[in-house]
């Protein structure tokens, strides 16, 4: 199910939300404002951009090195996760270096966030002293600072971080929300014909998929369903066509060989496909397309494969596709794979965080075609094009980047600004995505 050409970019409105970090079982976070001695700014306590907390901001004069300075106590040594709230009004990522107790530790891109009201928080981890400390974030170009309203540092020794949300998260918690089959008993099919008539079923179902099924084709979804993998479960040659529908729930499903698309989601809303592997097949593994909307794609893994996911299938399908195919793609394992993760038409904000992008061959994300894409929070490794601006024949369009870890990889294209995101949404810290992600995404790794 496919592709192809045509017109514009559009430029649109600002980003963001607040992020928090992942701790639970640590401290609760302590924190420090900017404007608040001891912390120093090399330059002037702001208070006319909106949003800022306690009495102002760290505007610090645009030079390298102009820094915001915090003091940090911790009971502790060892670990210890920062978020740094700040607001970037340009276009321009004002990178910055991380300095704990004199050392640089790591750094942060603070991109843009859209507008100087609008404040994102950024997620690092550092090691503390026991005692008092110093984090300093300096800006290691000439543009300076973003402008930092606080930071909140939550201390715990050595304990390690909480393993991330694996619940529903994004565009499917929207518009209604996604519940499939809802509690509805479960009915367990073992063949392609069992299979398809409860898929295509008008009534809403809880359907368990024991063993391999060998089919082909695309067996089509109706609304209200909720498909579960039992261990092991695999569904060899053909895909699912999740078409007119809405409240579609797909977990735990190994797809291998199939001669179309793996997962076809069209004319649908409110879909949830989670914890899959895809590897092996024919045209698109998970490709969304003609007016679909509220989607959730996440903790998938795919490997041994090219077209990953489309998302918006045609340069010309404007009046189906504008303002709609909204989707979030979180914690998907892209393994080796070739090119669209995903290749966007039309849809803002899509939201692609926390993924994990090993060894991807051709490209990792691409924006076209009045697309708004947020990438954020996501791991590269040994992937020589982690986002491009236009594909084929589809024009450049709008790309935030912002928090993402790079590895032997390239860089990560940006253009323009993206709608905010609507949802609350935990954000990994991106150096621990892989570990998260190769752990925890694709079939087998969760019981349902
Ligand atoms: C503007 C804005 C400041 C910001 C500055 C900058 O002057 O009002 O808040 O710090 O731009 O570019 O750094
Ligand atoms: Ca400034």
């Amino acid at each position: 199910m496919h592709v192809k050409p045509l017109i514009a970019g559009a430029g649109l409105a600002a980003v963001a939300l607040v992020v928090l970090s992942p701790s639970a079982a640590r401290a609760a976070p302590t924190r420090y404002e900017a404007e608040s001695s001891p912390a120093v700014c090399t330059g002037t306590i702001d208070a006319n951009w909106a949003g800022f907390s306690g009495s102002g901001f760290c505007n610090a004069t645009n030079a390298t090195g102009a820094a915001s300075q915090f003091s940090v106590s911790s009971s502790a040594a060892g670990s210890a996760t920062v978020g740094v709230r700040y607001a970037n009004g340009t276009t321009t990522t004002r990178p910055a270096n991380i300095i704990v107790n004199g050392s640089t530790v790591t750094s942060s891109t603070f991109g843009g966030t859209g507008a100087w009201t609008t404040w994102a928080t950024t997620t690092l981890t550092v090691n503390l002293n026991a005692g008092s400390n110093t984090i300093r974030l300096s800006p290691t170009t000439a543009n300076g600072l973003a402008n930092i309203d606080f930071i909140e540092v939550t201390t715990g020794g050595t304990e390690p971080p909480q393993p991330p949300q694996t619940g529903l998260v994004g565009w499917a918690t929207q518009g209604g929300g996604t519940t499939g089959g809802g509690g509805n008993p479960p009915v367990t099919v073992t063949s392609s014909s069992a299979l398809s008539s409860a898929l295509s079923s008008g009534s809403a179902a809880v359907i368990r998929v024991s063993g391999t099924i060998s089919c082909s084709g695309m067996l089509r979804v109706a609304s209200n369903k909720t498909v579960l993998g039992n261990s092991g479960a695999t569904i060899s040659g053909c895909g699912f066509n999740i078409s007119e529908a809405s409240n579609v729930i797909v977990r735990n499903l190994t797809f291998r060989g199939w001669d179309d698309d793996a997962i076809n989601v069209q004319y649908s809303t409110r879909v949830w496909i989670d914890h899959n592997s895809f590897t092996s097949g024919y045209d698109g593994a998970v490709d969304i397309k003609r007016a679909s909307d509220y989607v959730t794609v996440s903790w998938n893994r795919f490997f041994s494969h090219d077209k990953t996911m489309l998302l918006g299938h045609s340069d010309d399908n404007a009046a189906e596709d504008r303002g709609r195919l909204r989707v979030t793609y979180h914690h998907n394992w892209f393994d080796g794979t070739g090119q669209r993760h995903p290749r966007v038409r039309f849809g803002n904000p899509v939201h692609v965080f926390n993924n994990f992008y090993g060894g991807v061959g051709d490209y990792g994300v691409a924006s076209t075609l009045e697309a708004g894409v947020l990438v954020e929070g996501n791991y590269f490794e040994n992937t020589d094009s982690p986002c491009e601006l236009g594909q084929g024949s589809s024009p450049p369009a709008n790309l935030v980047q912002r928090n993402n870890h790079f590895v032997s990889s390239g860089t990560c294209a940006a253009s323009g600004t993206v709608r905010s995101i609507p949802y609350s949404y935990t954000l990994t810290a991106a150096s621990s995505v892989k570990s998260v992600v190769t752990s925890g995404a694709g079939a087998g790794r969760i019981s349902v």
